[in-house]
């Protein structure tokens, strides 16, 4: 196993490592991907390496987190203890944050591939459970593991004895129920304990107390899906890729106003730009490029202007942003930013656990005073209103979903505070008309129609395309 350069698209090429023969239909079958070399290195693993190699060799990788947060994943199971005790391995497929759609296509075109990594990530901590974890409308692809993993036990590479090895793993595939907070890694273990879904406190991190109360090992699919050719072709091959400190390839999920969303596999440290007008597609005829989020929709947004850089863990972090779960959301100019803000905290608002209050209050409020914004009811002050409350989220939830709100809302008021002036010295504006707006659509006149008029002309061209209309009110049953 080892990697191929696919030129689709002119500046940025693609490296294909994990999505290598994935037009390959046959790759979602145990006999396609073992026509391929897979499952060959477990079967080298069982046989002729140690657990502790196997953990130095993630480790040498630096291979990091692909959920989100980029810790290395050959550090985490360091952290486990060693001994037979019961411990757990829980690949995290749940895949809710917007943008992000990547673990779906691995799954779903090669789910061996992460099969072959839990297996070995399981051997190299001596954990004898592994559950993957997968959202609950991720109907089809849990249907595709379901097969796969039927198949592995069949074929011997789960179950009691594998491979004659002596060693033992149970895997389940575990459907969750829609839930975005499920995600995060202590909810994800409640909700697998048949418990509603809420974020634990940290400490105890998992690795010490997770599931059941045992050491737990949680790792997205694409982390786990790395590792099989990372113990098959050696640190130094995956150090080949990507820069020093994010070493390796990512699948990146593109979407929003390009011309080609999707998802592409590249060396991590590609420059941003370029692969946002190669690969991306660029933008629509006749549009510009106005932001993006970097790392899905919890990530502070990058202006047109702040997009020069390689795209990295350690370069977004630089540019006050993160690479996150690697998936990004193109805005043109065409978007209204206070309209985006808008749409991003209701979303957060909505998938809030309410478990604890900056989180809880500060999305509703937020929510609350982004719709005034957008109603031409607001005042200047109310910005200063909506960007102290996202200081007061940050850093003082219970897990990171209240800061996943109040970073991408703290941006986009700092970085375009005069779209936000502007909409609110508008005054209404289609789709969302403050109190003179609705009195005049009441009385038959054009005010909220963006085709009529002047003034209403001015509107769109202030505060662009409004996004579609989100639910208005959102209660916590
Ligand atoms: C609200 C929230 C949602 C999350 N959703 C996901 C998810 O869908 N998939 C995922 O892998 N990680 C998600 N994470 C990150 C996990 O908590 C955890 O860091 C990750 O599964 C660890 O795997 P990794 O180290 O391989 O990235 C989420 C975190 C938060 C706070
Ligand atoms: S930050 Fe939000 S989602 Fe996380 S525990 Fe607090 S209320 Fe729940």
């Amino acid at each position: 196993m080892s990697g191929e350069t696919v030129d689709r698209a002119g500046a940025v090429k693609e490296t294909r490592v994990l999505l290598r023969h994935a037009q390959d239909p046959a790759m979602a079958t145990i006999d396609g991907y073992r026509s391929y070399g897979g499952y060959e290195t477990l079967e080298r693993t069982l046989r002729d390496q140690e657990p502790d190699e196997i953990v130095n060799e993630l480790e040498d990788s630096g291979l990091r987190g692909r959920g989100g947060a980029g810790f290395p994943m050959g550090k985490k199971v360091s952290f486990l203890p060693r001994g037979s005790q019961a411990k757990y391995l829980c690949c995290n497929a749940d895949e809710s944050e917007p943008g992000a759609f990547k673990d779906r296509e691995l799954i779903q075109r090669n789910p061996h591939q992460l099969i072959e990594g839990i297996v070995i990530s399981a051997f190299s901590g001596e954990i004898g459970h592994a559950f993957i974890f997968i959202r609950g409308e991720y109907d089809q692809q849990a249907d595709i593991l379901d097969r796969a993993v039927a198949e592995a036990y069949e074929a011997g590479y789960l179950g009691r004895n594998i491979l004659g090895s002596g060693y033992d793993l149970e895997l389940v595939v575990h459907r969750g129920a829609g839930a975005y907070i499920c995600g995060e890694e202590t909810a994800l273990l409640d909700a697998l304990e048949g418990k509603r879904g809420n974020p634990r406190l940290k400490p105890p991190f998992p690795a010490v107390q997770g599931l059941y109360g045992g050491p737990t090992l949680i790792n997205n699919v694409e982390t786990l899906s790395n590792v099989p050719h990372v113990v098959a072709n050696g640190a130094e091959w995956f150090r080949s890729f990507g820069t020093e400190q994010s070493p390796g390839t990512k699948v990146v999920s593109i979407s929003g106003c390009v011309g080609r969303p999707g998802n592409y596999e590249v060396e991590l440290g590609v420059n941003l730009r370029d692969f946002v007008f190669s690969l991306g597609g660029g933008m629509l005829e006749g549009r510009e490029l106005k932001a993006l989020y970097p790392g899905g929709s919890s990530s502070p947004v990058l202006t047109a202007d702040e997009i020069d850089l390689p795209y990295s863990f350690e370069a977004m972090a630089e540019a006050g942003s993160m690479l996150g779960s690697g998936s990004i959301i193109v805005a043109d100019d065409s978007v209204s930013i206070p309209h985006m803000a808008l749409r991003t905290a209701r979303f957060y608002h909505h998938e809030s656990c309410g478990k604890c209050s900056p989180c809880r209050e500060g999305t509703n409020w937020t929510v609350k005073m982004l719709e005034r914004v957008v109603r031409g009811e607001a005042t200047p002050m109310d910005l200063d209103i909506i960007s102290s409350v996202q200081q007061n989220i940050i850093g003082h939830c219970l897990c990171v979903l209240g800061d996943s709100m109040a970073m991408p809302v703290g941006a986009m008021v700092k970085k375009y505070r005069e779209e936000f002036e502007q909409v609110i010295a508008a005054g209404a504006m289609q789709g969302f008309p403050g109190e003179a707006g609705r009195e005049a659509q009441a009385d038959g006149s054009a005010a909220g129609d963006p085709d009529a008029g002047p003034e209403a002309a001015e509107r769109v061209r202030l505060v662009g395309r409004p996004l579609p209309e989100g639910p208005q009110e959102v209660t916590h049953g």
